[in-house]
C-alpha cells in the first residue's frame, strides 16, 4: 500500500497482526530483499516493510538523503499507519537499514521494544570511504546502475548463495538495477555523512539482537561482535553460509532468532 508520509509517497507491505516488527532494508535494495522474512513470520507478528524513499515502489528525492530524514519517514508511516506510542514495535534493519536504526534509537527509542541489527556497522565512513560514496553517486547519476551492480554485487553474498543460489543473486541484481538512479546518489551521499554511532552503544538498553553473515565482508563477524560487546543488552547470532545478505542467503536460522528473541520480549512484558 501507498503511504503519505512526510509530504512524499512511500510504499509500505504491511501483514499479519501481533507485535510489529519494521523491516528496513539495505542499500541500494528495496523492502523485497526481506520477503523470506515477511512471508514466514507473518503467520505470528505484524510484518512492516517499507521502500525507503528513493527505493522500490516510493517517491525519489534527489540531492542528499540523510539517516535521520529516513528514521524520521519510518516514524511518520507508524502513526500514518495506526501505529502510536502507545504501541512498542521491533526495529530489525539491515546495512543501511541498520545506520538508519542507530538514529531511530537516538530520537524514538521510547517507541522501541526490541532492536534487531543485521550485518550493519556502527562506525562512519573514512575519508577514503566518503570519497567511494561520492565516487559513486556521480557514477550512477551519469552512467546508471549497472556500474553500481558490477562494483556492489560481488561483495554481497557467501561463496554458498554464488555457487549455488544465482537466482538470488540474479534477483537483487536485477532490483539493484532498477533502483532510481537520483536515489541510489541521494542515500550514498546520506551514508558518507552519518555519524558515528560507537559512543551510542553503551546507553542502548533495549534488547537486541545482531545478526551477521558469517561471511560478510562490509561488517565482518568481529565488528559485529563488538558492536554486540559494547551493548549491554545485546546477543549475537552469526548465520552460517551467508555473506552480506543474511536474511535473504539463509533464512531459516535468521527467521528462527527472530521469532525466538520477538517471542522472548513478547513473554517478558507479559510476567
Ligand atoms: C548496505 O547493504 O546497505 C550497504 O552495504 C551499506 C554500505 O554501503 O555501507
Amino acid at each position: 500500500m501507498k503511504v503519505k508520509a512526510n509530504d512524499i509517497s512511500l510504499h509500505v507491505h504491511d501483514a499479519g497482526s501481533g507485535t510489529p516488527i519494521v523491516f528496513v532494508h539495505g542499500f541500494p535494495l528495496s523492502h523485497a530483499m526481506w520477503h523470506e522474512q515477511l512471508s514466514d513470520l507473518a503467520s505470528d507478528f505484524r510484518v512492516i516493510a517499507p521502500d525507503l524513499r528513493g527505493f522500490g515502489d516510493s517517491d525519489v528525492t534527489a540531492g542528499i538523503v540523510l539517516m535521520d530524514t529516513f528514521a524520521d519517514d519510518l516514524a511518520a508511516i507508524l502513526s500514518q499507519i495506526g501505529i502510536d506510542r502507545t504501541q512498542k514495535i521491533v526495529l530489525c534493519g539491515l546495512s543501511m537499514g541498520g545506520y538508519i536504526a542507530w538514529q531511530f534509537v537516538r530520537k524514538y527509542s521510547d517507541r522501541l521494544l526490541g532492536l534487531i541489527q543485521c550485518d550493519t556497522r556502527a562506525l562512519p565512513d573514512t575519508p577514503a570511504g566518503i570519497a567511494s560514496r561520492r565516487k559513486l553517486a556521480a557514477t550512477v547519476l551519469k552512467h546508471g546502475t549497472e556500474p553500481v551492480a558490477a562494483m556492489m554485487l560481488p561483495n554481497l553474498f557467501s561463496p554458498v548463495t554464488n555457487g549455488t543460489r544465482q537466482q538470488v543473486v540474479e534477483l537483487t541484481r536485477q532490483c539493484l538495477l532498477a533502483t532510481s538512479p537520483e536515489g541510489i546518489a541521494a542515500a550514498a551521499l546520506g551514508m558518507a555523512a552519518r555519524t558515528d554511532a560507537t559512543g551510542d552503544l553503551p546507553a542502548i538498553r533495549i534488547p537486541s539482537l545482531l545478526i551477521v553473515g558469517e561471511h560478510d565482508p562490509i561488517s565482518t563477524v568481529e565488528e559485529m561482535q563488538s558492536i554486540a560487546s559494547a551493548m549491554p543488552n545485546a546477543k549475537l547470532a552469526v548465520i552460517p553460509a551467508a555473506g552480506h545478505l543474511s536474511p535473504l542467503e539463509n533464512p531459516v536460522p535468521v527467521n528462527r532468532a527472530i521469532r525466538e528473541f520477538v517471542a522472548g520480549l513478547e513473554s517478558a512484558g507479559t510476567s
